[in-house]
């Protein structure tokens, strides 16, 4: 079996591309947005740590659709909300929308995180935008029943998910800034060691860089916990057609066998830490720095 076989693939059957409408936004640090659209069905089915391709615009550039990942979804109110970075064509017009302003959304797509029952103790591991699907995540691990620790990092103070848009239940936020303007000063990961104790799943999101780091504290074979990250790469269809995201895959049972190629849009983009080659994955651009 190959590692994107042992990855397994999404349902993409569960996805529609439904016409949403344009709620609300919010400033929620420099060039740092929630984006919340109204969007029944779409909300009804997403998962933590699966995304939505948003076509922003009618006009024919830009062409084509933008990946985000979901960071709420309210099936009572029939919205999802997304946590975005400002700096491109795409997200421009993002921002730019105003209430009643329909978007085309496409999902959910990708697979997300995995969620045991109980869920038990979990340890969510988030670097600069890699906070965007946990709010979602955290909100369903509680709802669950679980137990959440949220190690939050960032360059700078401003770059921080704000602590007050956390769900509420969180037994424990650790933030961490690179320059110590809020928090501890550091890396998420000059902090994680000391996190792992009594827990069963960590999952983690933020630059390529990161994960790996992460992905390399939590190595103990057979013994630590499980680790789930969530990737990105680049993306133009987000189903499987354009094979424009391609990420290198390894099988654990076979370190010297030759690394095998996944689509992040169907193997990802989360993927249990085991099946990444992180030294090939590193080459390639990070996009959420
Ligand atoms: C599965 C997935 C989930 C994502 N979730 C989020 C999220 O929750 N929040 C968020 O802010 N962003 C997220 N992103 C990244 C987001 O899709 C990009 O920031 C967005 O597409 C940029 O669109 P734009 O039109 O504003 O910028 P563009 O005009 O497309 O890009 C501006 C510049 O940045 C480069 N660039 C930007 N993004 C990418 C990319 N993904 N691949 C290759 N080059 C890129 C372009 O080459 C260009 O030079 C996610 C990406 C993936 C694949
Ligand atoms: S984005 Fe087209 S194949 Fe993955």
């Amino acid at each position: 079996m190959s590692a994107a076989q042992l990855a397994g693939e999404n349902d993409l059957r569960r996805a529609v591309d439904e016409v949403a409408r344009f709620t609300s936004g919010r400033a929620l640090g420099p060039d740092l947005y929630e984006v919340t659209l109204e969007a029944r069905e779409v909300a009804l089915r997403a998962r933590p740590g699966e995304f939505a391709q948003l076509l922003v615009s009618p006009d024919p550039v830009p062409l084509l659709r933008r990946p985000f990942s979901f960071s709420r979804a309210d099936p009572g109110a029939g919205t999802v909300s997304f946590y975005l970075r400002a700096f491109g064509e795409g997200t421009r017009r993002l921002i730019a929308l105003t209430p009643g302003q329909e978007v085309r959304v496409l999902g959910p797509l990708g697979r997300g995180f995995t969620l045991s029952s109980p869920p038990g103790r979990s340890l969510l591991v988030s670097g600069g935008l890699g906070a965007a699907p946990f709010p979602l995540l955290a909100d369903r691990l509680l709802s669950g029943g679980g137990e959440v620790v949220w190690l939050n990092g960032a360059a700078t103070s401003s770059q921080l998910y704000p602590p007050e848009m956390l769900p509420q239940g969180i037994s424990e936020l650790v933030q961490v800034t690179e320059d110590g303007s809020q928090g501890r000063r550091g890396r998420v990961t000059d902090l994680l060691p000391a996190l792992l104790g009594g827990v069963s799943r960590v999952y983690a999101c933020g630059p390529n860089a990161m994960l790996a780091a992460v992905a390399a504290q939590t190595a103990a074979p057979g013994t630590g916990p499980r680790l789930e990250v969530s990737v990105e790469a680049p993306m133009g269809c987000g189903f499987g057609t354009c094979l424009g995201c391609a990420i290198p895959l390894r099988d654990p049972a076979r370190p010297d066998a030759s690394p095998t190629l996944g689509l992040c849009c169907r193997q990802g983009p989360v993927l249990d830490a085991r099946l990444v080659d992180w030294p090939r994955l590193q080459g390639q651009p990070a996009h959420l720095e």
